[in-house]
């Protein structure tokens, strides 16, 4: 009874200010166009974006390459890099270089911009133990950078790995140390002329390789040397993505994933047909079916409504 009363007292409290305040919807408004300190949290870069599995293809071709892969959530770019007097350029080929887009200016620096953003360094953040990546609302899943390295590979990877020092000494690269992978907020891979024997002899290793995903069987990848595997889609499964796969194109995808997965590798297939819109649509939706883990995309509007 004494229970009763109590409850409706409050409830009735609580009617007599409801209808003397705001509604939640006023309150928001009011909110959203104050400059209360309230609306913002250090981490909000990438606030909303939720990322995907979706690999950028020649990602600098963008006119603002990476954030526009990293505000569509596309969890993985691109950079093709060439080593020139003493400089790493990024462009599809040498006619396309400009002095001023380099992998510095184009990915390392705003990377770093982006995750000293994502991770603030003050009395809550003192006892972390891992960085956050750049998605704020997946903040352990990491960004995969991959330099498809166009010069020499021997002569390319030295100044590649110098370059990603500022990255490493704030403990955000991925990194296998003393037997495991410690994950953090990008993963370097190396594909293009990356030279395997560099690879394998890095100790501790912050840059991996992309294993052929065609020829797994015959080597001995794991997934401490290569998280992913890729390979060509035409020559491999050649499926143009109008009609149906035959039984053995669609056994080729399975078998390869599978190759993959085995090893603890994820799969990549790159240059799957990009039009007409059925048919890369189809591919696509046959490779998620299939289990394959990246969608390679030109379209990254499209592929991210996917
Ligand atoms: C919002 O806050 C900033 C810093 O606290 C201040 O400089 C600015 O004048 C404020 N703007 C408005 C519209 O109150
Ligand atoms: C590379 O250096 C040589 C010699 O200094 C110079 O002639 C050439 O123009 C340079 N190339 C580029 C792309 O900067
Ligand atoms: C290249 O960068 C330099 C230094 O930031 C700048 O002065 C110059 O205008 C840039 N060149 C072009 C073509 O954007
Ligand atoms: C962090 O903690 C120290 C020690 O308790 C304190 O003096 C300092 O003001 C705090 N800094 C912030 C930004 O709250
Ligand atoms: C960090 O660890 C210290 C020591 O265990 C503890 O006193 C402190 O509250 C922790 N700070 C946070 C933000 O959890
Ligand atoms: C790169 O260096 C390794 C040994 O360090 C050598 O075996 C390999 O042939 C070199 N590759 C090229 C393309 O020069
Ligand atoms: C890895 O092993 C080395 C020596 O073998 C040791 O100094 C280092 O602390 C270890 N690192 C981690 C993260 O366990
Ligand atoms: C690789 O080996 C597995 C197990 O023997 C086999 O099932 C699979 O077909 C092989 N992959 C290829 C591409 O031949």
């Amino acid at each position: 009874m004494l229970w009763h009363t109590f409850f409706a007292a409050v409830a009735v409290a609580w009617i007599q200010q409801a209808a003397s305040t705001p509604g939640v919807d006023q309150w928001i408004t009011a909110l959203v166009s104050s400059n209360s300190s309230l609306l913002s949290w250090p981490t909000h870069f990438t606030q909303d974006i939720v990322p995907k599995q979706i690999h950028s293809h020649n990602d600098y071709w963008r006119e603002v390459p990476l954030l526009t892969a990293l505000s569509l959530g596309v969890q993985s770019v691109e950079a093709d890099v060439w080593f020139i007097n003493g400089t790493l350029f990024v462009g599809h080929e040498e006619a396309a270089l400009t002095p001023n887009r380099t992998f510095e200016s184009l990915y390392l620096q705003p990377i770093m911009q982006i995750l000293d953003m994502m991770n603030p360094r003050n009395n809550f953040t003192s006892n972390a133990t891992s960085a956050n990546g750049p998605f704020d609302t997946a903040s352990t899943t990491p960004l995969q950078l991959l330099v498809d390295m166009k010069t020499d590979g021997n002569a390319t990877l030295p100044p590649v790995l110098q370059a990603l020092q500022p990255l490493r000494s704030a403990g955000y690269l991925t990194t296998f140390m003393n037997g495991t992978v410690q994950s953090s907020a990008v993963t370097v891979i190396g594909t293009g002329n990356t030279p395997l024997e560099g690879i394998t002899a890095l100790q501790p290793r912050d840059v991996f390789f992309d294993a052929p995903l065609a020829s797994l069987n015959s080597s001995n990848f794991d997934h401490t040397i290569s998280p992913i595997a890729s390979t060509d889609w035409g020559s491999v499964v050649g499926w143009s993505g109008i009609g149906n796969p035959t039984d053995a194109q669609r056994n080729m995808i399975q078998t390869l994933i599978n190759d993959a997965h085995t090893r603890g590798i994820q799969a990549r297939f790159w240059d799957t047909p990009g039009w007409p819109v059925r048919a890369r649509e189809n591919v696509w939706t046959e490779l998620l079916n299939d289990g394959a883990d990246w969608l390679n995309a030109d379209d990254l509007v499209a592929a991210s409504r996917f």
